[in-house]
Formats: C-alpha cells, structure tokens, sequence
C-alpha cells in the first residue's frame, strides 16, 4: 500500500509510519517542522525512518504544499498533522491552531477529492469533548470544548465527516485520549516528570492534582489508526483510549515506583482549557476496529523512562 502520514515528524506520527514501514508499505510523510517544540526531537523521531528506501519526506506546510499531486495513487491518507496542546491556544497562538487544524484540514480534504478519493483517518481528540455530565464518553454524547484547541480539533472532524457525507469521501476519525510513550511532546505531562525525575528539578501540577485522565500508550493508538484504515466505517467517530481512569496525583506516586526518585512537586493554579476528567467508551472502536488496550499505565511509563533517559 501507499500510504501518506500528515504529521509524521511528530510523536505520534513517527511513530505510526515506522509500525506501516515495518509492514512493507511505502510511506510519503509531509511535515513542515513547525516551532512548538525543538527541530532537533522530530529529527531524532526521523531518524529510523529517514534509513529506509520506501520512505520519503516531504518537508511543506499542508496550506502551501502540491497535495492533489502528493495524494496521487496513495491508497490511504492519515492525517496527523496539527497544532497540539490544549493550554497553549489561547489569546494570538489561536492564529497557528486555526490555520494548522482547521484551513489546512480543509485543503488536505479537497485535495484527496482531486486525487481519487483515497481514505483519509483523522486525528481527533477527547479535547472535542470538553466537561461532560456523564462519564465514560460517548461518542454520541455532546461536544462542548473548553479549549480553543478543542475548538478547532472538532471543528476539523466536522469537516471530515461533511466531506464524507456531501462528497463521498471516505473519512474516519479518531479521538485519541492522552497519549504517552517514548518521544512524547516535550510539553506533555509525563515528559515534564520524567525528565524532572531524571534531572533532580521541580516537577509542576496544575490545580489540586485530582483531575483525572484516560492514558493511552501510542502503540495501542498505532494499532487503532491502522485498522480503521481497513474496518473503520466511513463517517463514523471513534474513541481510543487506555481503559483505565486515573488521577494525576496517584501518577506522581507511580512515576516513583518506576524511577526510583522522588520528586518535588510544586502547586501552580488550574490552567484554562484542561478538562477535569477523562474516560472513554471504547465499545464502538471494540466492535468495528477490534480495538483493545494492550500496555497498562505502569508497563508504559516504564517505557518512557527508558526512553527519556537517551533522550535530550
Ligand atoms: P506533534 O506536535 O508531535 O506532531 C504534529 C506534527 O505535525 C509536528 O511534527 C508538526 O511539525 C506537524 N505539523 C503541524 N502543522 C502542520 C502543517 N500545517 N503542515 C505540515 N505539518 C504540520 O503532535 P502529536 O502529539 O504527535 O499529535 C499528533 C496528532 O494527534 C495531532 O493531530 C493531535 O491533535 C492529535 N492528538 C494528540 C494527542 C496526544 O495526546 N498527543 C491526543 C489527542 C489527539
Ligand atoms: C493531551 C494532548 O496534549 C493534547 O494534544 C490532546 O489533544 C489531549 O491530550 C487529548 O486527549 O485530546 P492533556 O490531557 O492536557 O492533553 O495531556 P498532558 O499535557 O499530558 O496533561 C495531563 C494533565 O497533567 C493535565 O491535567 C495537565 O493540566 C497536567 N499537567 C501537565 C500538569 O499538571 N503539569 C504539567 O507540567 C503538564
């Protein structure tokens, strides 16, 4: 297969296009590296795909980049490409989230209606959510974001799903719960306390500690995104979770168990635009995907710390 990975010079995309690489798939990966985080992490996360022949990097912004032609006889787009981070969209960074998440998602749709209608999986993400009455989420329940993020992430599933209904195109999305795991955003929580762990610093908690999280090991997103390429329904919306609910606070205590240190935490206020909790209900990724969680909090965070400690 021919496969195009949006986004592949980050976490979660790299990782997804050496799982197809490994496969035999030819994988063509268009990044354009932005800012939010150092060059140097994407590099590395490269690095073990740049070594393979039937990889190629196309270093373009979606919002410029030739994409009918890039799209041109790939079976299957994944679209992984955003802005990410939930408490950074606020105030002027709103400018980068529109337009990476909402204008670019648009032109990468039309440009797959040019190119023969190939199958694109979205990106999404619990964030769509916001604070549910109820939980475990839904995906039929409602959607009200406290995040510009959010915003702009529902905003694109929206459009996936209208390009399915009003041009035939056929999308799934994917709203992926917290993701961790080695190469991990440097802003993400686990990153941070890891490598505070590994340094002897501070590590920093927003709000009491008691908000709660369902987090999802990246192999376990790899393997959900890859077969909703084959079995997702077209215009359907799937949550991809971790299977259990957790509280920050009781992560510090397992992030002890699985350095050895302890760590020094420091209290700041709660951040806009962090959801207190959040569960999903995976039992439509279960029924149509075959989807099941296979690496549990302490089995990943363990694997982190391996990471982390050959990382910058
Ligand atoms: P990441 O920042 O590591 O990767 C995103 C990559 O997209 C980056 O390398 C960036 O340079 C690239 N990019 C951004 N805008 C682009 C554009 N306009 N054109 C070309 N390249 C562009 O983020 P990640 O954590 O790997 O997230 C991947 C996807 O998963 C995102 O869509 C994110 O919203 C979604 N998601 C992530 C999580 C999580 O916990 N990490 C959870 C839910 C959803
Ligand atoms: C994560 C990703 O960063 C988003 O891109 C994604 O869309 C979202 O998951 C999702 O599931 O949709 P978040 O849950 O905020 O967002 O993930 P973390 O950054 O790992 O934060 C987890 C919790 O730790 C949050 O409550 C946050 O406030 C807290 N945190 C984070 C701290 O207390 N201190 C920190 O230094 C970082």
């Amino acid at each position: 297969m021919k496969a195009v990975v949006t986004g592949a010079a980050g976490f979660i995309g790299s990782h997804l296009a050496g799982s197809l690489l490994a496969d035999g798939h030819d994988v063509t990966a268009v990044d354009c590296f932005t800012d939010y985080y150092p060059r140097a992490l994407k590099e590395a996360n490269l690095a073990p795909l740049r070594a393979q022949g039937r990889f190629r990097l196309v270093e373009e912004r979606l919002q410029d980049a030739p994409l009918a032609r890039l799209l041109e006889g790939a079976d299957l787009v994944f679209h992984l490409a955003a802005q990410a981070g939930v408490r950074a969209s606020w105030g002027r960074e709103f400018a980068h989230y529109t337009e990476h998440n909402v204008l670019a998602t648009q032109r990468l749709l039309e440009a797959a209606l040019e190119a023969g209608r190939p199958r694109v999986v979205y990106a999404s993400s619990s964030s769509v959510y916001g604070d549910a009455a109820e939980l475990p989420l839904r995906e039929d329940g409602p959607c009200r974001p406290v995040s510009p993020y959010g915003v702009t992430k529902l905003a694109a599933e929206h459009l996936a799903l209208l390009y399915h209904r009003s041009h035939g195109l056929p999308t799934v999305s994917l709203r992926f719960f917290t993701v961790y795991g080695p190469r991990q955003r440097p802003d993400m929580a686990f990153h941070r306390f890891l490598k505070a762990a590994r340094d002897g610093a501070a590590v920093t908690v927003y709000g009491d500690g008691s908000q709660t999280r369902d987090f999802t090991y990246v192999d376990d997103i790899v393997s959900a995104v890859r077969a909703s390429a084959f079995s997702g329904r077209p215009g359907c919306v799937y949550n991809v979770g971790g299977g259990e609910r957790v509280a920050l606070n009781d992560v510090l205590g397992l992030i002890e168990g699985v350095t050895g240190r302890r760590l020094q935490v420091e209290r700041q206020e709660p951040q806009k635009g962090d959801m207190k909790d959040t569960f999903a209900d995976t039992s439509r990724a279960a029924r149509d995907l075959g989807f099941r969680s296979t690496v549990g909090l302490a089995e990943g965070l363990e694997r982190e710390w391996q990471w982390i400690q050959g990382a910058a």
